[in-house]
């Protein structure tokens, strides 16, 4: 991937992040999204001391100390390489797991390690994720968890944006086989994730079967691939694609029950959405577009500021509903409204909340 491919999307998403109206100048600024149509049945004495919340979320052999990550964004020139380097402070900073960007870059042209490795670099201590697609072969896997000495490896399906990018791949039948293979070859976890589009319950099932260890949904609602690479054709004559996919909420709803545990991204947009994933079964929230957006404009101290404080006010949200973990959320009463209740009832899901509507 070249790496002014690279800098076109770290370009492009700050600019949608920007024009949906979430820009730190305002950040109670945020576009519509499913999320909203997920509400917590408040109980007025449901409420704990907050010195007994703890954020540590455990789950498919991992312990987290948050469950709150900076999901997958970039590597592969100069600029991203600064911009792994700030995110790895912020890492750093804050204890949050981080993720690389596809790691094709650096697999392609080894010259290209430089702007990868600040994410181990300064974050010698944090748990860092290597990310690749899933058309690596098992060599090219070892190699990218082994620059980064990475404690899990993503491997990203963007099967939308490959076919929306002009210079994209257009067969994907192979890409099972392809996981199966990096999934017996390397000896972290294995995360599989969407790049905005979201994982369905039958794409986890078959993530099962492959040997993959955890499935981050990474649904619609944030980061458009589709129009980011609209944004780089010469006609973007692919905006039909652009309302394509799951939303966060919609694939979690879609996903429980399948087998792995889930990871929930894409349009977290404050600490309520990330108290909402968790309640509806992921074991922690990542943000990529907007966190991206907050360090351009505002430098890594905005973004360590912008994560203590959605640590600090997760905690609040979960000492409000009486929840002392990240899995105590699950037990919350949770309704689901709108065209969020519409899928469910076509998809014939149950309603997440233990105790439903019945009350
Ligand atoms: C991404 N994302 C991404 N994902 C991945 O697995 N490998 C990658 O290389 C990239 N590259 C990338 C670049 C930029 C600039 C952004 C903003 C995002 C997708 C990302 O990890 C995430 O799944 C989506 O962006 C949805 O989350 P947000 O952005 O809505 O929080």
């Amino acid at each position: 991937m070249s790496g002014s491919r690279k800098d076109d999307h770290v370009r492009l998403a700050v600019a949608q992040h920007e024009t949906d109206g979430e820009t730190p100048a305002d950040p109670t600024a945020h576009p519509p999204s499913q999320f909203d149509e997920v509400h917590f049945v408040h109980h007025a004495l449901a409420g704990t001391d907050r010195d007994r919340v703890s954020l540590r979320t455990r789950f498919g052999g991992l312990d987290w100390p948050v469950p709150l990550y900076i999901n997958a964004m970039t590597g592969g020139s100069s600029k991203t390489g600064e911009i792994n380097r700030d995110l790895a402070i912020a890492a750093h900073e804050t204890g949050v797991p981080i993720a690389a960007g596809s790691m094709s870059p650096y697999l392609k042209d080894a010259s290209t390690a430089g702007t990868f490795t600040p994410l181990r670099e300064h974050n010698p201590q944090g748990f860092v994720m290597a990310n690749v697609n899933a058309t690596a072969t098992p060599e090219q896997a070892r190699r990218a968890v082994a620059l980064l000495d990475a404690d899990a490896l993503q491997i990203h399906l963007n099967t939308v944006q490959e076919t929306v990018m002009p210079e994209g791949d257009r067969s994907f039948g192979h890409w099972p086989a392809g996981i199966e293979s990096i999934t017996t070859a390397v000896d972290v976890p294995v995360v599989v994730k969407e790049v905005g589009f979201g994982l369905s319950g039958q794409t986890v099932s078959q993530l099962v079967d492959l040997g993959v260890h955890i499935a981050d949904v990474a649904g619609r609602g944030g980061t458009n691939f589709a129009r980011i690479e609209n944004g780089r054709r010469p006609q973007a004559d692919y905006t039909y694609l652009e309302a394509w996919g799951l939303s966060t909420p919609a694939a979690l709803l879609d996903a429980r029950g399948h087998g792995l545990p889930l990871l929930a991204s894409g349009g977290v947009r404050h600490p309520l959405d990330v108290a909402r994933a968790l309640a509806l079964g992921a074991h922690a929230a990542g943000a990529s577009g907007g966190f991206l957006t907050t360090l351009l404009s505002g430098g890594v101290s905005a973004l360590i500021q912008q994560i203590t404080h959605w640590l600090e006010q997760l905690t609040a949200l979960m000492t409000l509903l009486g929840a002392h973990s990240p899995a105590a959320l699950t037990d919350c009463d949770v309704l689901v409204t709108g065209s969020l209740r519409h899928f469910c009832d076509q998809r014939h899901i149950e309603s997440p909340s233990p105790h439903g509507e019945r009350r």
